[in-house]
């Protein structure tokens, strides 16, 4: 399955969750299985052999494909959570989003100088998000790969957030 193919299993619901927000829904890639895998292999040929050690899997619908795509390529799974559910001293960062503010939490132990960071995420709009990921790798000393993306929103300014922090992007959807 190409990238054009898995752009049509991704819904565009109008008005959520705020009026003038299109809302890219992942759900039906997820539920069709051919797609969910083509998703993940399209990642792993890419990441595949390239050193990384973890991947920094954004919550929540990060993980999904950080998990699935950590197991194919061999390597850790570092969660990125939001507010108050990681036990132990943690890192925070917070950021806007396209419909509110948030932030994210890392465990303070979970990376060191010696890895090699992949960040995933569902989806890149503002950047906000992978911003903040970004921030807390680079806190932890880590270095960062590059950021990957099912879908980036070309009408947002993810990409050039990302860029400015000096983290290159790769998507698979636009
Ligand atoms: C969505 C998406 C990204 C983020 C992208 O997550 O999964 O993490 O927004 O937006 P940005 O580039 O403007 O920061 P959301 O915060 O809605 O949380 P969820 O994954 O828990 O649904
Ligand atoms: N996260 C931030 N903006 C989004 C959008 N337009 N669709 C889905 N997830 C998002």
């Amino acid at each position: 399955m190409t990238p054009d193919q898995l752009k049509k299993t991704i819904g565009a619901i109008p008005d959520y969750p705020k009026p003038g927000i299109t809302f890219r829904d992942i759900t039906p890639l997820l539920q069709d299985r051919e797609a969910f895998a083509a998703a993940i292999d399209l990642f792993a040929e890419r990441y595949r052999d390239s050193g990384i050690t973890q991947i920094a899997a954004i919550e929540a619908r990060g993980f999904i494909f950080g998990a699935a795509l950590a197991k194919q390529i061999g390597c850790g799974v570092t969660l990125l959570r939001k507010p108050g559910k990681l036990p132990g001293a943690t890192v925070s960062q917070s950021y806007q989003l396209e419909y509110g503010e948030d932030s994210l939490e890392m465990r303070a132990d979970s990376l060191n100088s010696n890895d090699n960071v992949l960040i995933v995420d569902d989806l890149l709009a503002t950047g906000g998000t992978a911003e903040a990921a970004a921030i807390l790798i680079k806190k932890a000393k880590a270095v960062i790969v590059e950021a990957a993306f099912l879908v980036s929103l070309n009408d947002l300014p993810g990409e050039q957030k990302l860029q400015q922090q000096g983290v290159a992007c790769y998507t698979l959807c636009r």
